[in-house]
């Protein structure tokens, strides 16, 4: 029995068609209502979490895998987990602002984000010390009334930066659904886990 902590919204409705071209039926994901615990057949069981606790129990060792953005992995630091970009949910990090911001500006820069680590990492590489305001959302918001000058945000269709006059100013890293898998697991239950990958791997888009 394989056991995978799939994170809840859009990452789950673009893993189900992928489980469904690989033919395992999502009967019950379908019609789990507020079930959390979904046995979806003898070999196969998805728990249904939030994105920034996926690393949590599969490090508990109460998973065997994940399903996780690749946004949420590297804010956590947890890299080594991933097994496999199942190219959904693919979006791009960019550092964005109004019309007129200037990266080399002599002040010190004030930048909104959900993602305080990746946007220390990005600035720490170019040699520059900023004020980093962590934002839970809507993070377009900030710039816009005056909070912060930039923001470093996920961006997928545009829309949102466009239709608030924001301008993308740098691109970051690609973000994608990972699968991630618990290294014990793996050693204990190889057989099962590259079977199951290898037959995702078939199906991946
Ligand atoms: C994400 C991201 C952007 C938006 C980008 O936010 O933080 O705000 O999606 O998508 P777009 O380029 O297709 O317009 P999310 O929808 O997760 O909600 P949030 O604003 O509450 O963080």
């Amino acid at each position: 029995m394989l056991r995978i902590a799939l994170t809840k919204g859009r990452v789950e409705e673009q893993f189900i068609p992928l489980l469904e071209r690989a033919g395992i039926d999502c009967t019950a994901l379908h019609n789990k209502k507020r079930k959390l615990i979904l046995p979806l057949n003898e070999s196969l069981e998805v728990i249904l979490v939030k994105g920034d606790d996926v690393v949590t129990y599969l490090n508990r060792g109460v998973v065997d895998m994940g399903v996780v953005g690749s946004d949420v992995l590297h804010e956590q630091g947890h890299r080594q987990y991933e097994l496999l970009d199942l190219n959904t949910g693919v979006c791009q990090f960019i550092l964005a602002s109004t019309e007129g911001f200037d990266l080399q500006k002599s002040k010190r820069l004030v930048i909104g984000t959900k993602y305080p680590r990746i946007t220390q990492d990005y600035f720490g590489q170019k040699g520059l010390d900023v004020e980093i305001i962590e934002i839970k959302g809507s993070v377009e918001l900030a710039p816009l009334v005056g909070l912060t000058d930039a923001i470093v945000d996920i961006t997928e269709t545009g829309t949102t930066l466009r239709e608030n006059h924001l301008l993308i100013y740098d691109r970051l890293e690609r973000v994608s659904t990972r699968l991630v898998v618990n290294p014990l697991a793996l050693k204990q239950k190889k057989k099962d886990i590259l079977q199951f990958t290898n037959l995702l791997k078939k199906y991946i888009k």
